[in-house]
């Protein structure tokens, strides 16, 4: 922090009243967009009264520039202090233009086209008046079960680790006053995303370990990137809520972590407390959680309500409730709402930037790049784009909605371009569509529990006509974007409603079938993968979609990206990830039956984490070490050539596994340590190299509670995906 701003912090502090002091900590919801359950005290409108009080700190979900002056100019009109609001919104994929959704967008590993997005992302938002968004989420999510895996990075903490910080620099650049840069929040903290059964806000209870070594590296990364805020989470951990959790807040953020900006609640999770069972009324929820380390209560009602009376009778000291005001302070100063409350108010701004062509051109750039090619037997892709006959098919076919995605913040319904137009504006007459069924859910609104499964096989028929009288098929099925998200876990992470049988009729009508899959989760493929040549994964991917997947379709852009999560032969082995431990009884105890497996299906992902196909092929060398044994001060240099094989220039994603064979606690098989995502022309080759030191080999021992490598044996793996890698072996001495 600024010495300049510390002083002005402490400054006004010095002045503040304690009512004044918790107004600062207190968030309200501002109505326009409702992002969780309203408690009976808010009336669905702007706090007036509170805001002329001077009581509050934040609103969220307050939209556009002429609203969010109004409430800035109540308050400031009204505040003794004149302390200006800061404005928070879920900009989680863009404000206006759409992005892929986070998961999709990890899919491209190419951090500069993530940070880009990031970067657009907080210009609207920022021109539309906002300076803070929730975002990155970067809960590890393992099980697809789980709605809100669509939001973050993926399975793998290193890949989630330098997502979350390309992240954080989009959005908050290197200059938090500057008119097109926000203050971003790392959230969940932490572990929201192993609720156990992937059973939305259920319990957590996992080990220092997993914690350690798979959560919190991510968190850690965004501390280290300069996050702004951070957000807690709805999940007791271990037993405690982590809201409550000052371990979590106090003793490791604040404390070890040295985290100097501010820990707001998620939506009414201190008042949750009480239904969690940890508080008796919603005093005590303020005691717990301003001791634990909660700075601002999101549309909780506990510390406007109690939190003073609480002070008075000495069960949170003064000193606690000045170390958080000091730090939402400090954030705002940061910010320069202090210097100009309405720098961010700007109806020109808002009015030329929101869906600028550029900012659509850059989402059509990082949506190209987030598609990931799961399969092409045959090299039925590339498509031509004169003489075949192509048939699009499907309930996602000529959608404009479901591209937008879960969290889709300001979109405008129906505004995506869909696969349709996309596939029309390449090949024009050459392309006729049928839709073959709907999605198979029956109320689309967000807000309803939506209603699964309709039966309507009527309109296949007509869709088996046109595949039979087409050379090739494009079929888009998948999800609904509210099937995933928050609220929407799913215990059948499958084809809902009819379109496993549109796939099984289309395919039996013409088996020259291009799957496009529009989702935002894994999904068990193991049908389509033996019955359809060519697989394409492409999420729910923006504003663009349908520009930047016939792009791919058509060759016009030779996909790169690889899968952040593992896709599941069969949901049943869900939770499914690479870097997996290799028990006592692996693999090569079979034949006999006493290994760890299923009697009825293989243990390994269809799909593994880190795949993804090109139009061209790569040709990886030996890997080259500099030494086999290396020391703990030292390093590891490793170096291998990659050659393009193919036909035609091609991205490759370059990955970097390491297993740590024998350790004083058990260790994955693999965890990726590196990647480099290189660019060649075809005949060309490229030597790529790596460095390892013992910081990469280390871990957390939950026995000794410190990070350290451990001297030994270690194996290190190179290839283009978890599973196609090749291996050497080294030591640490
Ligand atoms: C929601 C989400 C959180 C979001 C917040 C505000 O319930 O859990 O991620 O930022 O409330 O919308």
């Amino acid at each position: 922090m600024s010495t300049a701003i510390h002083k002005k912090v402490e400054v006004l502090l010095q002045q503040m009243t304690l009512k004044e002091k918790i107004g600062q900590m207190v968030q309200y919801n501002a109505s326009w967009d409702l992002t969780g359950p309203a408690p009976s005290e808010t009336s669905g409108a702007l706090p007036y009264k509170e805001l002329e009080e001077g009581v509050v700190g934040s609103l969220l979900n307050a939209i556009s520039v002429k609203d969010i002056r109004k409430a800035q100019q109540i308050t400031l009109e009204h505040h003794r202090l004149k302390i200006p609001l800061i404005f928070g919104y879920d900009v989680i994929h863009g404000y206006k233009t759409m992005f892929p959704i986070p998961l999709g967008e990890s899919a491209s590993w190419d951090l500069e086209a993530i940070e880009a997005s990031a970067r657009v992302a907080a210009t609207e938002a920022a021109a539309a008046g906002l300076n803070w968004t929730f975002a990155p989420m970067v809960d590890v999510g393992r099980d697809a079960r789980w709605g809100r895996v669509m939001e973050g990075a993926g399975e793998d903490p290193y890949l989630g680790s330098l997502v979350a910080a390309a992240r954080i620099r989009g959005f908050q650049g290197d200059d938090l006053s500057a008119t097109d840069t926000i203050a971003a929040c790392a959230k969940h903290f932490a572990a929201y995303g192993y609720a156990e059964g992937g059973r939305e806000y259920n319990s957590t209870d996992i080990s220092d370990n997993v914690l350690h070594n798979v959560v919190l590296p991510p968190f850690k990364a965004c501390v280290d990137a300069g996050v702004a805020t951070v957000m807690n989470g709805f999940n007791d951990l271990n037993g405690t809520p982590v809201t409550a959790s000052s371990y979590l807040q106090r003793d490791l953020l604040k404390g070890a972590w040295g985290f100097e900006g501010f820990v707001v609640s998620d939506w009414a999770s201190i008042a949750e407390l009480v239904m969690h069972g940890r508080a008796t009324d919603k005093a005590e929820a303020a005691v717990l959680a301003a001791n634990a380390g909660s700075d601002m209560d999101m549309e909780g009602y506990c510390y406007s309500e109690h939190l003073a009376e609480k002070v008075q009778v000495g069960e949170v000291d003064m000193a606690k409730i000045d170390d958080a005001v000091r730090r939402i302070l400090t954030v705002k100063y940061k910010l320069g709402l202090f210097d100009d409350p309405y720098k961010y108010c700007n109806e020109k701004r808002e009015q030329a930037l929101l869906l600028s062509d550029e900012h659509l051109a850059i989402a059509r750039d990082v949506a190209r790049k987030s598609i990931v090619l799961l399969k092409n037997e045959g090299d039925i892709l590339p498509l031509k784009k004169s003489g075949q006959k192509i048939a699009v098919i499907g309930p996602l076919a000529a959608c404009k909605d479901v591209p937008l995605g879960s969290w889709r913040a300001q979109a405008i319904t129906d505004s995506a371009v869909s696969l349709w137009e996309g596939i029309q504006t390449l090949v024009g007459e050459n392309a006729k569509h049928a839709k073959g069924c709907d999605l198979g859910i029956g109320n689309r609104a967000f807000i309803l529990e939506l209603t699964i499964n309709e039966d309507d096989v009527s309109k296949i028929p007509e869709a088996v006509e046109l595949a039979k009288n087409s050379d090739v098929v494009v079929l888009a099925v998948g999800e609904d974007c509210w099937q995933s998200g928050e609220a929407r876990s799913r215990v059948d992470i499958g084809f809902a409603g009819v379109q496993q049988q549109l796939m099984e009729a289309v395919v039996a009508a013409n088996p020259n079938v291009v799957l496009v899959l529009m989702n935002g989760r894994p999904m068990p493929l193991a049908w389509a993968d033996a019955y359809i040549p060519a697989i394409v994964e492409t999420w729910h991917l923006g504003s663009e979609a349908g520009n930047a997947i016939a792009d791919v379709l058509f060759g016009d852009y030779n996909p790169s990206g690889k899968l952040p999560m593992s896709f599941p032969r069969h949901q049943g082995q869900i939770p499914l990830y690479y870097s997996r431990k290799q028990t006592g009884r692996g693999e090569s105890v079979a034949p006999s039956v006493f290994w760890s497996h299923y009697i009825d299906e293989q243990n390994d992902a269809l799909y593994p984490f880190g795949h993804g196909l090109s139009y061209t092929t790569f040709e990886y060398g030996d890997i080259q070490l500099n030494t086999s044994e290396m020391s703990m001060e030292g390093s590891l240099k490793a170096s291998i050539t990659i050659k393009n094989t193919g036909e035609r220039a091609g991205k490759e994603v370059v990955q970097l596994y390491i297993r740590d064979l024998i350790a004083s606690e058990t260790r994955p098989i693999k965890e990726l340590k590196g990647f480099q995502l290189i660019k060649l022309d075809a005949g060309a080759s490229e030597t790529v190299h790596f460095e390892l030191t013992a910081k990469d080999l280390a871990f957390y021992n939950s026995m000794t509670k410190t990070w350290g490598a451990e001297a030994g044996k270690f194996e290190l793996f190179i290839g283009s995906s978890s599973r196609e890698v090749q291996m050497v072996g080294f030591e640490l001495r």
